[in-house]
């Protein structure tokens, strides 16, 4: 979700007003979602690195997010939307903790959509911490160095819980990752836009969904009429000398 405070600088207002106009943009890209039937919407709202931003602006930033967490609750119940978040979260103010937390466990057990929130969040961080977790268990005894795959190391990656990415769409006409889900993004198909996030309506999630339908995922195998390896006519093999 970038492009905010360009959104407010270009209207002369200072950035806190392009956060809580970008705010608006959550809330309409959520239900746009849900009702498009997405099974998992993940949305970078503030990253590890947010942190070096200005006191003034973090605190506007962990505000807003406070306040749509109040306001978005019985939206989200009724809807049947689970919210989680993802990042270090024992970084972020404990007011903000609390309410994130409350709001977790009461729609734990609601399917309809997960609404993943980034919060605190890097995606080399969050492999960072998942090796930590890895290697203390190494430590313990409890696993062997050999057993270490992607699997296992997937399994300590949170933000994959909800899947691997299939869609990344990014706002604010930058072309660049800028340390989201890394891990589960290996394959995802990228829409980059140079709408500001705060100008995001469900139209725009509707056009990005339809570009995606056009991509061929191919996941480093070939396309599937050239997949060769069930040949309806094969070329006898040739042996040396024939
Ligand atoms: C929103 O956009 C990103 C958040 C941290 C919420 P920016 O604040 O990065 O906006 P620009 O890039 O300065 O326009
Ligand atoms: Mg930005």
């Amino acid at each position: 979700m970038d492009g905010n405070g360009r959104w407010a600088s270009s209207r002369g207002l200072e950035r806190s007003h392009g956060h809580r106009e970008g705010s608006k943009a959550v809330r309409r890209i959520v239900r746009a979602a849900r009702r498009m039937g997405v099974d998992a919407l993940t949305m970078y709202a503030f990253s590890e690195q947010n942190w070096q931003r200005p006191l003034a602006e973090v605190s506007a930033l962990m505000e807003l997010l406070t306040e749509f967490l109040v306001t978005e609750r019985e939206e989200l119940m009724d809807n049947g939307i689970r919210l989680r978040a993802i990042g270090r979260r024992q970084e972020l103010p404990s007011p903000v903790r609390h309410v994130l937390e409350a709001l977790e466990t009461d729609t734990e057990q609601l399917d309809e959509m997960t609404l993943t929130l980034a919060l605190s969040y890097g995606g080399q961080e969050e492999i960072t911490d998942a090796c930590r977790g890895i290697a203390e268990r190494v430590r313990a005894g409890d696993l062997e160095c050999s057993a270490i795959d992607e699997a296992l190391l997937e399994a300590a990656i949170p933000s994959v819980d909800v899947g691997a990415v299939d869609l990344l769409i990014r706002t604010g006409g930058e072309q660049r990752i800028s340390n989201f889900l890394l891990w589960g993004a290996a394959y995802a198909e990228l829409v980059f836009t140079d709408r500001l996030w705060p100008d995001m309506h469900a139209e725009d999630l509707h056009e990005a969904v339809a570009v995606y339908q056009t991509r061929e995922r191919r996941f480093g195998r070939v396309p599937e009429a050239d997949d060769a390896s069930e040949p309806t006519d094969p070329e006898p093999v040739r042996r040396a000398g024939e």
